[in-house]
This record gives C-alpha cells, sequence and structure tokens, in this order.
C-alpha cells in the first residue's frame, strides 16, 4: 500500500513535468513567431504588390531577398526593382558581349549582337537616370521625378525589345539572346508596375 502510494506520487510528479516542459516549449515557439513576424509581414508584401504586376513569379523571385530593406515602403520596393534590373541588364550586357566575341555567330548574329549591346547599353543609362532620381524625389518635385523616371523606363523597355526582334526565334544564338533579353524586359515591365503603383498610391 505504501509502495503504491510512492509510485502513484511519482508518476505524478513526471506528469507534471512533462506537462510544465510543453508549456515551456509551446510558449517558446510563440515568442518565435512574434519575433519572425516583421519578416513574414515584409515578405508578403513583396507577394502582394507583385501580384499587381505581368510577371509575378520573377516579381517576388528577384525580390525577396532584399525584403529585410525593403520592409513594407512602396518607394523602396520600386527603387529595388530597379537596382536589381540595372544590375540583371549590366550583367547581360557583358554575357553578351562575350558571347559575340567567341565563335559561333554567323556574321548576321554579330550585326544583331551590336545592335543589340548598343541597345543594352541605352537601357542601362536609362534605369541609371531613373535611380538617381529615385532617390531625390521629394514632395516638391514628386510628379516631374516619376514622370522623368515613367518615360525612361519605358524607353528602357522599348530598347530591350529592339534588341530580342534584331534575334531569330529559331536559332540556337537567337534562342539564348532572346530568353536573356526578355528576362530584363520582363523585369523591367515589372519594376515599372511597382514605379506605378508606388505614384499611385503617393499621389
Ligand atoms: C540602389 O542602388 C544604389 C546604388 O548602388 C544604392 O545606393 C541604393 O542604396 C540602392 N537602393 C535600394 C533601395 O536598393
Amino acid at each position: 500500500m505504501e509502495g503504491s502510494i510512492t509510485k502513484h506520487f511519482l508518476y505524478s510528479f513526471v506528469f507534471l513535468l512533462a506537462i510544465t516542459s510543453y508549456i515551456n516549449s509551446s510558449s517558446a515557439d510563440t515568442r518565435f513567431l512574434y519575433r519572425s513576424s516583421p519578416k513574414t509581414a515584409n515578405t508578403e508584401f513583396i507577394k502582394t504588390s507583385c501580384s499587381s504586376t505581368k510577371y509575378p513569379k520573377l516579381c517576388y523571385t528577384s525580390l525577396v531577398g532584399h525584403a529585410s530593406l525593403i520592409r513594407t515602403s512602396p518607394k523602396l520596393l520600386a527603387h529595388t526593382a530597379l537596382n536589381v534590373t540595372l544590375a540583371t541588364t549590366k550583367s547581360t550586357s557583358a554575357v553578351m558581349l562575350k558571347m559575340s566575341k567567341d565563335s559561333g555567330m554567323n556574321p548576321r548574329e554579330v550585326d544583331a549582337m551590336q545592335d543589340c549591346l548598343e541597345e543594352l547599353s541605352d537601357s542601362v543609362d536609362e534605369l541609371r537616370r531613373s535611380i538617381g532620381e529615385m532617390g531625390q524625389i521629394k514632395a516638391s518635385n514628386f510628379e516631374v521625378m516619376m514622370s522623368d523616371i515613367e518615360t525612361w523606363v519605358s524607353a528602357a523597355l522599348t530598347d530591350e525589345s529592339t534588341c530580342s526582334d534584331g534575334f531569330k526565334r529559331n536559332t540556337v544564338n537567337g534562342k539564348i539572346v532572346r530568353s536573356r533579353i526578355v528576362k530584363i524586359a520582363h523585369m523591367t515591365s515589372n519594376a515599372l508596375a511597382l514605379i506605378n503603383s508606388y505614384a499611385s498610391v503617393h499621389s
């Protein structure tokens, strides 16, 4: 009898211990959840904003790495989209320059590539100027700056389309070049959409 009471007591003790540690661990989980929620809000903001662009998946994957910088700011989102587009345009230009020097392109393709590199260089200029103005926006110059930026980013988009139009769809090199340029054009189109939505939120 005495032994069974001791055992009973021991079981209750172990049970209590288990409950206590369960409660502790779940409150630790809750704390973790609270701590991670701003981060979730940042990525949700990017996802929601990207859903109104033409290429939402590309928009999200190209921007989510900068979520902690963008937070939930439409302005920083548009600015970062321009930065990312510029960086991709520059790296694509470098790859294309290398492709044009390597053998394996016919003279017609080398010509198209040279034209294309010029268009991309214009596109880089236009994106750079837009980024410069993005950093100088104030309440007093908002409309002028936004209108410049929208004009330049649209021009960049036109240059990119002209570039990819110079390549045939049915050749190996044409396909490679087109797919790279199309990616830049899609990023530019997305950046323009994010700029437009920033402009509309602001005004
Ligand atoms: C965009 O790039 C510029 C120049 O590299 C940099 O100074 C700026 O902090 C970047 N802005 C954002 C929002 O990424």
